[in-house]
């Protein structure tokens, strides 16, 4: 174990990695090259090992931007040229979570390994992208689309939807797959909104036509309504799109039966 490095070797991010190779200078001392400037020495580490090489520190805080989607003033008063640059400031709130958060991951990443049974080199470490995915809140689309409905109904909810995917379709922040409306869906439909989750489905066949457990849900939703005709109707489609969906199958011969 390299002393003062320990902690943040914890987070399991590119910290520790080849620290042992590298001769770091002390922070702020040492000689450099080039005639460059010494950079500031850090002055409010409270979290990490004082003695920290400022390489380290800087790559720990790329990877906390990308996981969060971020840039370096989303926790630091960094205004820029011109304006306050205090990276050692602790007013923004957001720098503050980010500590209690270094400390929550290095728990979870002492406490994992028992848990599941096997030892710290073999368990899987978690770091802050493992929870963030690329945003700073990282809520499920189920429930932030969920909660938009909450106020506006489908309409605010399918508008949220909408929003996020345009904003973050084929990056790992959230789930647009087939799925995620339907899951949508039947929670509105479990809260009495049948309407609300007739409209995430026809939103749904939008971006997945051919979707046979779309039109699986649109008929339980319906039949639970009393529309057994367009239950019936749905289920054909359903088993027309995906003639191996066996359960709408069943569910089919059972309306009809
Ligand atoms: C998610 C929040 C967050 C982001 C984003 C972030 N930092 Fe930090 N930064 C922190 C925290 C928390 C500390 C204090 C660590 C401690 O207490 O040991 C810190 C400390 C620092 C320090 C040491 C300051 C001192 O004098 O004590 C520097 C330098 C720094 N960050 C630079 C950056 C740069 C450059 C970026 C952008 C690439 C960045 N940070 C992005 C949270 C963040
Ligand atoms: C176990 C999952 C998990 C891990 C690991 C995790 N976070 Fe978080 N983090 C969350 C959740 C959930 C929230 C949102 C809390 C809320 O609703 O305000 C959050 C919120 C935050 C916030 C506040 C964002 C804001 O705008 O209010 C910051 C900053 C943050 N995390 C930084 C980090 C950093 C840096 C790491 C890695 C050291 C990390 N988190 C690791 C789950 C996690």
């Amino acid at each position: 174990m390299i002393r003062g490095t320990n902690g943040i070797a914890a987070l399991g991010l590119v910290l520790l990695s080849g620290s042992i190779a590298v001769a770091q200078p002390p922070a702020g001392g040492g000689q450099r090259g080039g005639g460059a400037p010494a950079p500031q020495p850090m002055t409010n580490l409270q979290i990490f090992p004082k003695d920290a090489p400022r390489q380290q520190v800087l790559q720990t805080m790329n990877a906390f931007t990308q996981a969060l989607g971020v840039q370096c003033n989303y926790c630091h008063v960094q205004e820029g040229r011109g304006g306050r640059n205090d990276m050692a400031s602790d007013e923004k709130p957001t720098k503050k979570a980010a500590r209690g958060m270094v400390l929550l991951a290095r728990d979870i990443n002492e406490k994992l390994p028992a848990a599941v049974g096997k030892s710290a080199d073999a368990a899987t470490r978690v770091g802050c992208a493992t929870c963030h995915r690329g945003v700073a809140i990282p809520k499920q689309i189920t429930d932030i689309v969920t909660d938009a409905a909450a106020g506006g109904g489908a309409t605010a909810g399918l508008a949220k939807f909408r929003e996020l995917r345009t904003q973050y379709y084929g990056g790992q922040s959230y789930d647009f797959s087939e799925g995620s409306l339907i899951a949508i869906a039947q929670r509105a439909n479990q809260a009495q909104k049948a309407d609300d989750a007739l409209a995430y489905l026809q939103a749904n066949l939008e971006f997945y036509p051919k979707s046979s457990r779309t039109y699986q849900t649109m008929a339980q939703v319906k039949n639970a309504k009393g529309d057994k005709d367009g239950a019936i109707k749905d289920l054909e489609k359903a088993v027309e799109l995906e003639p191996n969906n066996q359960q709408a199958k069943m569910q089919l011969q059972q309306l009809k039966g």
